[in-house]
């Protein structure tokens, strides 16, 4: 006999994801690291296995004073930070319209936030069949649920006509939508929407017959590729139509190598004004009323390194580097994986490569048997890319072939 109401969520024993990498640091202790491919860790790790934290990073919150951890923050953000959050968000881009934002826990307290506010008690949210399993999870724990559209048609290219039906589904029975998208170096494909998919994806909200929001979640967008061309999408944002409004995610996890300080931020980009105060109130009263006020010190530092144009240098440089290297193991895994025989969905970067297939736990289970460690999805199998070596991908990739020729 528990004590816990489930309401409607399911409760697993253990988390997949934290029971699986702990069975893949269980044979690294065994066996030792070289003989063991831990492709489970959500986050950027060296050739080495070690978590990758930029040093000019370390050397901003080093500047901290007590004051910077120990005051309370403003709730929905210092003023420092706000203004770090656009020029990060936007980078050299002009954002049309009105912007206002909100600090949040990660990324993740942007998505609590904006299904809180934008949709109702048993709607449903909309976002692409492949996904960030969180999503689900944060939806079904505020009483909505998630319904999906296929990412990719028979061709491989972006189903802007999958989207359409299941939005205009949705249209029939709600007054409006949270449309979520992850891009670019989405969770879990590495698909990033081309310009022409943006094109396409903007004509069919433009149809929609019920209010849209458009929530865009950012937090690879600096792994995406270079830091003006991953952006080029922001310009199109204008040509929605006034029956939508725009939001944003963001998060300062891997932008800055800051995962353990939970820093992100809910951005609004409203045509008028009176939509970007509304939203200001809202997100305040969602945050208050959730986790309060965010970390102070994480804010300070963000701040800091946005100000100083040496120390920004600095640190897009140092990640520029980490960057490249991301991308390079991508690469290789997709060639790797090609010349075996095998293709992956749709990938472009990012932190995760995913190979569709029939029985992902009995695939998961098998590469286990090797020492690979991999997430088995419903639909495939989710490599870390982010976190095994060059060497590492060419091993993992063909194992993988291996198993699905
Ligand atoms: C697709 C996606 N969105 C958002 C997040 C949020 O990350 P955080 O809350 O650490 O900023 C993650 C983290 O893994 C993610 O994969």
């Amino acid at each position: 006999m528990g004590f816990v109401k489930e309401n409607g969520r399911t409760i697993p024993v253990a988390d997949k994801v934290f029971a699986l990498s702990g069975r893949a640091k269980a044979a690294i202790a065994a066996k030792g690291k070289d003989a063991v491919v831990n492709a489970t860790v959500g986050a950027l790790l060296d050739d080495n296995g070690d978590l990758v934290v930029m040093s000019s990073v370390a050397e901003a919150i080093r500047t901290l004073t007590p004051a910077d951890y120990a005051e309370y923050a403003p709730i929905t953000g210092t003023p420092a930070f706000k203004e770090a959050v656009v020029k990060a968000l936007f980078g050299n881009y002009e954002p049309s319209g009105h912007i206002n934002l909100c600090v949040t826990p990660g990324g993740t307290g942007s998505i609590t936030s904006v299904i809180q506010n934008y949709s109702s008690y048993g709607d449903s949210v909309l976002t692409h069949d492949w996904c960030w399993a969180n999503y689900k999870n944060i939806a079904v724990s505020q009483g909505r649920k998630l319904k999906t559209f296929r990412f990719f048609n028979e061709d491989g290219g972006f189903d802007a006509a999958d989207l359409e039906k299941q939005l205009n589904e949705l249209a029939a029975v709600q007054d409006q939508v949270v449309l979520m998208i992850n891009t670019p170096a989405h969770n879990p494909t590495g698909y990033s929407l081309s310009l022409e998919d943006w094109d396409a994806m903007i004509d069919v909200i433009n149809r929609t017959a019920c209010k849209v929001v458009l929530f865009l979640d950012i937090a690879y967008i600096d792994y995406a590729g270079e830091e003006d061309e991953v952006r080029a999408f922001v310009p199109k944002l204008a040509n929605l139509g006034d029956h939508v409004l725009t939001i944003f995610g963001y998060s300062a996890s891997k932008t800055l190598t800051a995962y353990g300080m939970r820093l992100g931020a809910i951005v609004c980009m409203a045509k008028k004004e009176e939509d970007a105060e509304e939203f200001r109130r809202a997100a305040e009263y969602a945050a208050r009323s959730t986790w309060s006020n965010c970390n102070r010190s994480a804010m300070v530092v963000m701040g800091k390194i946005y100000a100083d144009p040496e120390l920004r240098a600095k640190v897009d440089e140092e990640r520029r580097v980490y960057r490249d290297m991301l991308l390079e193991r991508g690469r290789i895994f997709e060639k790797t994986l090609n010349d075996n025989g095998v293709k992956c969905v749709p990938f472009r970067a990012g932190f995760f490569v995913t190979i569709a297939c029939d029985d992902p736990a009995e695939v998961g289970r098998k590469l286990e048997e090797q020492d690979i460690f991999c997430l088995a999805l419903a639909k495939g199998i989710r490599v870390s890319i982010a976190s095994i070596s060059k060497e590492k991908c060419v091993k993992c990739a063909e194992a993988i072939a291996a198993l699905l020729k």
